[in-house]
């Protein structure tokens, strides 16, 4: 599969820095989202970012980034980014959305979807104890 190397760079690296599982999944995760994601997405607000910043995104209302000029999709939506969701938009953002200006990403693989919302919650500190699936 196409994310073996990254995930074995991560599971290798992981045992120095990491005591559980949890912690070698939100390493793991952090990897791919660098790969995938980061190139239009900040983590930190005050960091330029194209598409909206993601630290907290997990149980936040979709479109509700204070000031990012969402599509009419998004912000009409009326959907929260659960991890269900988040699922979803990684898989097919555009089949789950018709109409958002996020380029198609495709993430099928179930492991990586779950190590990319590892890291996601991670970054979520306000949320991600009261979000299940
Ligand atoms: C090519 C640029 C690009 C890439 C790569 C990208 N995104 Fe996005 N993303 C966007 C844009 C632009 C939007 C705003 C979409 C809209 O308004 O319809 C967005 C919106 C989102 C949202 C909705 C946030 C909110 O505030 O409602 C989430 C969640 C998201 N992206 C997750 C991801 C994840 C996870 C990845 C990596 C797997 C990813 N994106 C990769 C550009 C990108």
């Amino acid at each position: 599969m196409k994310f073996a190397p990254l995930l074995a760079a991560a599971c290798l690296a992981g045992p120095a820095f990491a005591d559980t599982f949890e912690e070698v999944k939100i390493t793991a995760g952090e990897t791919l989202f660098e790969a995938e994601c980061r190139r239009c997405h900040a983590t930190n607000p005050s960091d330029p970012s194209y598409g909206p910043p993601l630290e907290n995104v997990v149980g936040r209302a979709a479109g509700s980034y204070p000031d990012y000029d969402y599509s009419i999709a998004l912000e009409a939506s009326g959907i929260v980014w659960t991890p269900a969701a988040l699922r979803a938009w990684m898989e097919d953002n555009a089949g789950f959305m018709p109409g958002t200006k996020m380029r198609h990403v495709g993430i099928s693989d179930r492991t990586v979807q779950d190590f990319i919302l590892a890291y996601l919650q991670d970054i979520s500190p306000q949320d991600n104890t009261t979000i299940s699936e």
